[in-house]
């Protein structure tokens, strides 16, 4: 396999928070200071750089918060600082994430122009009476209208939905998915709603307001999105990614699979250096706290932990057991100086929830994936 190395930029404003987001995201009177973020941005690619292992960048992901609030002149502006410090592949993937107005489809050109290759947009849901009750600032069709847009100027789109919502029927879901997999040929996420701590949907859900599907519903819903996702030639290749062959995300790749990832921006998460000696780093998470730290100490650091192998070995099956291509076993070993428990691996084998492939790889079966959670913690160390 290709060495991968991401680089994953964090941009934390959003217009409004959303009641079941649990993200880094800060919603603010003022429009920031871009230029000042962005140099902020650039004192800590520049403090990363020599810790890294990579000389070349095979990804770049703009996440949030919402960096369709960006202006294309600080987008522009951060790869330039990028690709100061490393090479940039020539067919690196370079990923926006978007939220679906049509303010900020007004901008797509000009992330195209600056070398955005790929944008990912959270559409949530085809029906107005959902996106209210989700919190979100767009209609459907507005959302649909932004897809189209983003299509005239991407060679790569994506958008998410969120199911397992409150009151969605498995017909509803069913017609939902059919109409956006008609939009979006080639990559959807499709994330279940998780009741997130801290979140206002966390409040409503305690105080008996917000009813979630109850688990055969649930089930029903994870049936039909695989189901309906195969017909269409996408199956999953992540628990909640779904691709035709070769539309994978390959920056979320780099992280599926462990490969190295330089995270900069408030609140973003890295995993740096060579097998063995790989630091985990995250930064502040408050984005005028991690500015001055930025501009008094060169970073916005608050954890730079280097990661015992025991603990490698456990991020490893964490991530790489999301894949329908799973964990290379020889690999996992070689990383992590231990082997997998072989009576549990048997044990889950006769149950139908693992198998070893040809390539010497172990991965969860189709019907292990609703188990997922149970089958790591069970082969965790
Ligand atoms: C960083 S977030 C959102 C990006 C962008 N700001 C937006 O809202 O479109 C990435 C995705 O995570 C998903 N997500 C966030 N919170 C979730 C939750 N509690 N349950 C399920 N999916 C969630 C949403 O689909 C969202 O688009
Ligand atoms: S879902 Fe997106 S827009 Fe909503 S609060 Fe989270 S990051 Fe911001």
């Amino acid at each position: 396999m290709r060495d991968a190395f991401g680089v994953y930029v964090h941009w934390p404003f959003c217009l409004a928070k959303c009641p079941y987001c649990d993200f880094n995201s800060h919603v603010r009177h003022e429009k920031p200071d871009e230029a000042r973020y962005a140099r902020a941005i650039a004192t800590e690619l520049a403090s990363l750089k020599p810790r890294t292992h990579s000389k070349e960048v095979t990804s770049i992901f703009f996440g949030g918060g919402t960096p369709s609030l960006m202006q294309p002149s600080t987008v522009q502006s951060v790869l330039d600082e990028i690709a100061r410090h490393w090479t940039i592949s020539k067919d690196a993937e370079i990923t926006l994430e978007a939220n679906p107005t049509s303010v900020e489809a007004e901008r797509f050109r000009g992330y195209r122009a600056a070398g955005v290759n790929r944008v990912s947009l959270g559409v949530q849901a085809l029906d107005d009476g959902s996106l209210k009750n989700l919190g979100r600032m767009h209609s459907a069709a507005e959302a649909l209208a932004a897809v189209e847009v983003a299509r005239q100027n991407f060679p790569r789109i994506s958008f998410d939905l969120i199911y397992a919502r409150s009151g969605q029927s498995p017909q509803a879901w069913r017609e939902e998915l059919a109409k956006a997999l008609t939009f979006v040929p080639e990559h959807l996420s499709l994330y279940q709603l998780t009741i997130e701590p801290g979140t206002t949907f966390e409040m409503l859900h305690r105080a008996g307001k917000l009813i979630t599907p109850d688990e055969d519903t649930s089930r029903a819903l994870w049936d039909i999105t695989q189901e309906l996702c195969e017909a269409h030639g996408m199956p999953a290749y992540e628990i909640s990614n779904h691709s035709t062959t070769g539309a994978e995300s390959r920056h979320n790749l780099v992280y599926w699979r462990y490969q190295e990832y330089a995270g900069v921006g408030p609140g973003a998460h890295g995993r740096i250096g060579a097998d063995g000696g790989r630091v985990a780093t995250s930064t502040e998470k408050n984005p005028e706290r991690w500015l001055a730290s930025v501009e008094a100490k060169g970073h916005g650091l608050i954890e730079d932990e280097k990661l015992t192998k025991l603990e490698q070995a456990d991020e490893m099956l964490v991530m790489g057991l999301r894949l329908a291509e799973g964990i290379d076993v020889a690999r996992f070993e070689r990383l992590t100086g231990v082997s997998l428990n072989p009576e549990r691996v048997s044990f889950l084998e006769s149950k139908g929830l693992v198998e070893r492939s040809k390539d010497a790889r172990l991965r969860v079966t189709a019907s292990g994936f609703p188990l997922l959670n149970a089958i790591v913690a069970d082969l965790a160390a």
